[in-house]
C-alpha cells in the first residue's frame, strides 16, 4: 500500500465512490428524540437556551411524538416537568402525571412507536436534587425506593422502555426487580450507565428547572477525568439487567463511547445533550458555522465512536437533512 501504487484520492473522486466506501452511515432508525411535557394544553412553549425545542403540554407532545414517527424516527424519551415540586418529588410516581398522561397518549396515537421516559427526581424535588435528602446528603437506597414506584408507574401507563438518569448505585436492580414483581417483565431497561458531572447539561436544566438550588450533583455523577471508571459503571449495570447501556455526553465523551462498545456486547446509547445542541445552535445563528453539514458531522462522529442509538434534540431536523441527500 504504496503511493505511486496505490492512491487513496482515486476513491474519493465523485460522490458515489466516496458512498461505496463510506464506513459509517446515519439513518432515522439511529435516534431518538426528547420531548419536555408540562401540565395544561395546547402549550408549545419555546426553549429559550434550546431554540427550535419546546415544553409542550400532553395534547402538544402526541403531535411532536408523531412527526418524529412520520420521519422515520423509531422512539421518543420523556422528561417531565411537574405541577408541583416537593422535598421527595412524589408527582414522579402519580398515576395522573405529566409523563404518565404523555406515555398513554403517545401509545394511544403511534402504538408503534418506542416510548422511553427518563426517571429521575431533580426536576420534582423543590431542591432540584435527584432524590431524597438526608442532612444534606443524597440518600441512596431511601431515593431507590422511590424510583421504583416510579417506574412501574410509567410500564402501569404504558412504556416500552424506563430510563433512570439518576446515577444512583443499585438503580438498575431497583428498576428491574420492581418492574418484575409488577409483571412488567417486558418493560426494557435504559440505563445511564455512564454519566459524567457535566456543564454541558446547563440548558436543560434551564429547560425543566432542576438545577440544583445548592451544591452539584458531583456526588452521584461521575468525574469527567475518567474512563476506567465508566467501564466497571457499564458492566455493573450490564450485570444487574441493562438492555441498552448509555454514555452521556457524547461530545467530550467519544472515547468513553468508542471503550464501553469494545467492552460490552450490549447496544451502547450515546446522549448527545442540551449544551451540545445549544452550541451548534448559538453558533450557527452567528453566522459562524455552517449549521447543516456541522449536524450531520456531529451526528456522524458519535455513530462512528461506537454509538448504536443517540437521543438528539437535532433528530427531526437531521432525519430531513438525510432526506434531502437522496
Ligand atoms: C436528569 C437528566 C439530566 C439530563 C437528562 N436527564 C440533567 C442532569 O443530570 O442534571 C441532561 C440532558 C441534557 O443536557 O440534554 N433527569
Ligand atoms: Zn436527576
Amino acid at each position: 500500500m504504496n503511493y505511486p501504487d496505490y492512491r487513496p484520492r482515486r476513491m474519493r473522486r465523485t460522490e458515489n465512490l466516496r458512498r461505496m466506501i463510506r464506513e459509517t452511515r446515519l439513518a432515522p432508525e439511529d435516534f431518538i428524540y426528547p420531548l419536555f411535557v408540562v401540565p395544561g394544553s395546547g402549550v408549545a412553549k419555546p426553549i429559550g437556551s434550546l431554540p427550535g425545542q419546546f415544553n409542550y403540554s400532553v395534547d402538544k407532545a402526541v403531535d411532536a411524538a408523531a412527526a418524529a414517527a412520520d420521519l422515520g424516527i423509531p422512539a421518543v424519551i420523556l422528561f417531565g416537568i411537574p405541577e408541583r415540586k416537593d422535598a421527595v418529588g412524589s408527582e414522579a410516581w402519580k398515576d395522573a402525571g405529566v409523563v404518565q398522561k404523555a406515555i398513554r397518549a403517545i401509545k394511544k396515537a403511534r402504538p408503534e412507536l418506542v416510548v422511553m421516559a427518563d426517571a429521575c427526581f431533580c426536576e420534582y424535588t423543590d431542591h432540584g436534587h435527584c432524590g431524597v435528602m438526608h442532612d444534606g446528603e443524597l440518600d441512596n437506597d431511601a431515593s431507590l425506593e422511590n424510583l421504583a414506584r416510579t417506574v412501574v408507574s410509567y410500564a402501569n401507563a404504558g412504556v416500552d422502555v424506563v430510563a433512570p438518569s439518576g446515577m444512583l448505585d443499585g438503580f438498575v436492580t431497583a428498576c428491574r426487580e420492581s418492574l418484575d414483581e409488577d409483571g412488567h417483565e417486558q418493560v426494557a431497561i435504559l440505563a445511564y450507565s455512564a454519566k459524567y458531572a457535566s456543564a454541558y447539561y446547563g440548558p436543560f436544566r434551564e429547560a425543566v428547572e432542576s438545577a440544583p438550588q445548592s451544591g452539584d450533583r458531583r456526588g452521584h455523577q461521575m468525574d469527567y477525568s475518567n474512563v476506567a471508571e465508566a467501564i466497571r459503571e457499564v458492566s455493573m449495570d450490564v450485570a444487574e439487567g441493562a438492555d441498552i447501556v448509555m454514555v452521556k455526553p457524547a461530545l467530550a465523551y467519544l472515547d468513553v463511547i468508542r471503550a464501553v462498545s469494545d467492552e460490552v456486547n450490549m447496544p451502547v446509547c450515546a446522549y448527545n445533550v442540551s449544551g451540545e445542541y445549544a452550541m451548534i445552535e448559538a453558533a450557527a445563528e452567528k453566522g459562524w458555522i455552517d449549521r447543516d453539514r456541522i449536524i450531520l458531522e456531529t451526528l456522524t462522529g458519535i455513530r462512528r465512536a461506537g454509538a448504536d442509538m443517540i437521543i438528539s434534540y437535532h433528530a427531526p431536523y437531521a432525519c430531513k437533512l438525510l432526506q434531502k441527500q437522496r
